[in-house]
Parts: C-alpha cells; sequence; structure tokens
C-alpha cells in the first residue's frame, strides 16, 4: 500500500553552538552547513529507506530543485509534485552541543498548496493507500477531508504544533503522531502521565503515537497499548529523530507488523539519526536497522504492551 505525503520541504540552515543564543545576545557559530529538510520531506525519506513505496506532494521553490534530488535518490516518486518561481521552505537551525535543536521556519512554497493542486494529486494517487501529513504546509484540514471522503486512510504528524490544529478534524484520522507538547495543545491540558489515554479517549477511531524523545515513544491502536523506552546513545543532532521515529513507525503499521516490532524498528532507526548531524541525510536505510537488530549493537529497550 503506497503512502501519499503531503510534505513540507525546507533548506535547512544549521548553525553549530555550545549553547543556544539568548535574547538580545549576539553569538559566533561553529559551523554552518545547509542540508536537505522539511517534515515532510524528512518523513517520506524516512518511510521509503524503511520500504515504503512512497509519492511526495508538495511546492518546491527555484531554489528547491535540490531537495527533489534528495527525495529521489531516497527512491521517493516525485512526480505528483509542482515547482514554482517563489521561494522554499526554509529552517534556521541551531544545534547546541548537547546535540538538541532549536528551530525557526519560514514557510516559502510550502504554503502555497491550492485546492485545485490537491484534488488532482489525489485524483491521480487513486483510491488505495495512506495520505500522511504534517503541519507544515496549508490546506493540512482541508487534505484530511478530501481523503478521508475518497476512503483514504489518513495519518496527521501535529508537528509543529499551533493553534490551527485544533480546528482540524482530527476526528476523520486513523493516525495522529504527537509529542508531548502537541498532544496537550491539542487535548487542552496539561501534560502528563495519562496524556496518551486521554488522546485515546477522545479520538477513540484513531490510532495514536506519542513520541517522548530520549523517554521513548507510546502508542495506542483499538485499545491495544504498547511503549518502549530509547536506546541509550551519544545523541550529535537530534533533528530529524521524531521524523525518522514517524516514517518507521508508518511503514511498520502499514506491513501490520505488531505494534511492538514496529516500536522496536522505530526507536533503532531514531537511534542511528541522532548518531548523525543532519536531517534527511542522517536518516538510516533499513539495511542499517536490520544489522543493528541483527547484532545487537545497541541495547534496546523491551517492549511493554497491555
Ligand atoms: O523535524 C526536523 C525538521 O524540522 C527540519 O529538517 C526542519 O526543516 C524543520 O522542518
Amino acid at each position: 500500500m503506497p503512502i501519499l505525503n503531503f510534505g513540507s520541504l525546507n533548506i535547512d540552515h544549521v548553525y553549530r553552538v555550545d549553547n543556544f543564543v539568548l535574547p538580545g545576545e549576539t553569538k559566533h557559530t561553529k559551523s554552518y552547513t545547509i542540508n536537505s529538510g522539511g517534515k515532510g520531506l524528512n518523513q517520506s525519506i524516512a518511510a521509503a529507506r524503511a520500504g515504503s513505496q512512497v509519492f511526495h506532494a508538495g511546492v518546491a521553490g527555484r531554489d528547491g530543485g535540490f531537495l527533489v534530488e534528495m527525495l529521489q535518490a531516497a527512491g521517493v516518486d516525485t512526480s505528483l509534485m509542482q515547482t514554482s518561481a517563489e521561494v522554499s521552505g526554509h529552517a534556521i537551525i541551531q544545534v547546541a552541543d548537547s546535540g538538541q535543536n532549536c528551530i525557526l521556519l519560514y514557510g516559502g512554497t510550502n504554503q502555497m498548496l491550492t485546492e485545485a493542486y490537491v484534488d488532482r494529486t489525489l485524483d491521480a494517487f487513486g483510491g488505495d493507500g495512506f495520505v500522511l501529513l504534517q503541519n507544515e504546509t496549508n490546506l493540512v484540514g482541508k487534505i484530511i477531508e478530501k481523503a478521508a471522503a475518497k476512503g483514504l486512510q489518513v495519518a496527521l504528524n501535529a508537528a509543529p504544533y499551533s493553534e490551527d490544529v485544533n480546528a482540524y478534524p482530527i476526528d476523520q484520522l486513523d493516525w495522529l503522531i504527537v509529542n508531548e507538547v502537541e498532544g496537550a495543545g491539542i487535548i487542552g491540558g496539561a501534560v502528563d502521565e495519562n496524556l496518551l489515554q486521554r488522546l485515546a479517549e477522545r479520538y477513540p477511531k484513531a490510532g495514536i503515537l506519542l513520541t517522548l524523545g530520549s523517554r521513548g515513544a507510546q502508542c495506542v491502536q483499538n485499545g491495544h497499548y504498547a511503549s518502549i523506552g530509547s536506546c541509550k546513545v551519544q545523541a550529535v543532532d537530534t533533528t530529524a529523530a521524531g521524523d525518522t521515529f514517524s516514517g518507521y513507525f508508518l511503514f511498520g503499521v502499514m506491513q501490520s507488523l505488531s505494534l511492538a516490532e514496529t516500536l522496536r524498528l522505530a526507536t533503532v532507526a531514531s537511534a542511528l539519526c541522532v548518531q548523525r548531524p543532519g536531517a534527511a541525510n542522517s536518516i538510516p536505510t533499513r539495511a542499517e536497522v536490520e544489522q543493528v537488530l541483527a547484532e545487537g549493537t545497541l541495547q534496546v529497550p523491551e517492549v511493554l504492551e497491555w
């Protein structure tokens, strides 16, 4: 079953710093690199490297040719994409010595999807498959409605969180993927240990994946809960770790792997990702993940199910 990802593409401007710049501070940086990124592009590449057939939909700007080439090199089908004479989306990313990042986004052509393009793309994709979305493009709510009306399965990674998310028809989703901030924003409450359960009660039809960063991840589908910790590794750069987790997780779901097996794959994939600098370029292939599992080079936490 193929994935159609209406996803953002960003030119990532990455600055290595010891610590994040403070308000009012001017700071020298240790290095500067330009990478391919965007939560959409990263998740297309993660799902494709996991083994899914992925079609990426979205708009690349006049400066975004290398982003499209990056998708193609990972085996993603870009034939449904559009190009524009405007500038692509970009991100200004600080990566601190801790491996943590902070990110400023400029939407560019990621905010230029039109309903006519969405309709044409859904028609061309056909009636069988999975539509994936993140919150870095415009028309997210409309695409959920249109895809669900066509009988397609729909997954939303509600990142990054903005108040717009609360107006999306989340009850029409088959999978909702959130971190704690996004989950609490959607539910309208504080982050606590019952967040996943409260999301599941609010959206009983949807499977829900809650990522917890270095504390691992939890998920629920049809009343079946599972959770996993994270592999203990030295993080160099956590950029795209969540995207890697999402892409591998969806691959597992679409292959009807068990939740336990799916969580293990996604956990190892994101542990490999954080040990490498960059975004899309740091996402491992399935062969790399399988090698780690076969050789036992990482201690993969046990999956708990209830
Ligand atoms: O999730 C990481 C991504 O967030 C980066 O590649 C950046 O482009 C932002 O979209």
